[in-house]
């Protein structure tokens, strides 16, 4: 629910630094008021769909890009004639790489292909998770931003970003849910990943923000919350004197339960 937790922070003039993903966290950023944003996603994808999307609020009508999206997250049409709209103005990489995709979709079901995760589990609306969709005016505010300001994107692996932007420094980093993907159910992993965290604390300014995120335990096998997002983890990175740990709870994306969303604030 990343515009309930951006919704929360302060975000107006501050730099971002955020995992990619859907591309969301890097939209509804500057939506909140962001001066520039800076994503990096482990996967290559993940940087050519933020490309698609970013050009896509660019290029395309508020009712256009319900449309090409979907209002529900399982409707997106990506109707051809929208993309060739959209495709003028992506980088040359994304144009082969989408290209490519619908020659070798043609006739089947896109988005229940395996280029997309299934989740069924995930019960809210698009607009519910993203302010730029609440409405036409939030989707035009975000459009006009985005005519003035670019995002810089970067295939890198989590730990490889503090080295690759030494000496950078920005008000916030967004995890998003990737310490739970780098643990995984491996608790000696944990270690590894408050080493790293001390390393992304040089990247923020004095009092900057570092969060991360669980969904609520029911979309986790276990239905018990990862390591990574434990209490006892939180514990650790507390008691290493870099950061000061607060947990906040939002609307699950799942229904019902709640997100636990973790709030590192530099020392
Ligand atoms: C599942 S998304 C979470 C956010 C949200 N569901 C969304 O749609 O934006 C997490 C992203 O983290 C990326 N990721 C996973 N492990 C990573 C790693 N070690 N370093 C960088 N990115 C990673 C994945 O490629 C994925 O795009």
């Amino acid at each position: 629910m990343v515009s309930e937790y951006y919704s929360r922070i302060d975000l107006q003039d501050k730099s971002v630094l955020t995992i990619i993903g859907s591309g969301d966290q890097i939209i509804n950023a500057y939506f909140f008021g962001a001066k520039s944003v800076t994503g990096f996603d482990i996967n290559k994808r993940a940087v050519l769909f933020a490309d698609l999307k970013i050009n896509a609020i660019k290029s395309l009508s508020f009712k256009e890009f319900l449309l090409f999206f979907g209002d529900r997250f399982d409707n997106a049409s990506f109707e051809f004639s929208l993309y060739q709209k959209v495709r003028e103005n992506l980088k040359e990489e994304s144009i082969n790489f989408f290209d490519g995709l619908y020659k070798e979709m043609e006739g089947k079901d896109f988005l229940n292909s395996s280029y997309f995760r299934q989740r069924a589990s995930i019960v809210t609306l698009p607009s519910e998770v993203n302010a730029y969709l609440r409405d036409e005016e939030s989707y035009n505010k975000v459009k006009n931003i985005l005519a003035l300001k670019t995002p810089e994107l970067i295939a890198a692996d989590i730990q490889e970003i503090p080295s690759i932007l030494e000496k950078r420094t920005f008000d916030l980093i967004n995890l998003s849910n990737v310490p739970n993907y780098f643990v995984g159910r491996n608790e000696g992993r944990v270690e590894n990943f408050i080493s790293f965290l001390k390393e992304y604390s040089k990247l923020l300014v004095n009092e900057g923000l570092l969060i991360f995120y669980s969904y609520s335990p029911v979309i986790y096998e276990t239905k018990t919350v990862p390591p990574a997002s434990s209490e006892e983890t939180l514990k650790e990175i507390e008691a290493t004197g870099v950061f000061k740990v607060e947990q906040k709870y939002f609307k699950a994306i799942t229904g019902g339960q709640e997100d636990k969303v973790s709030i590192l604030t530099k020392i």
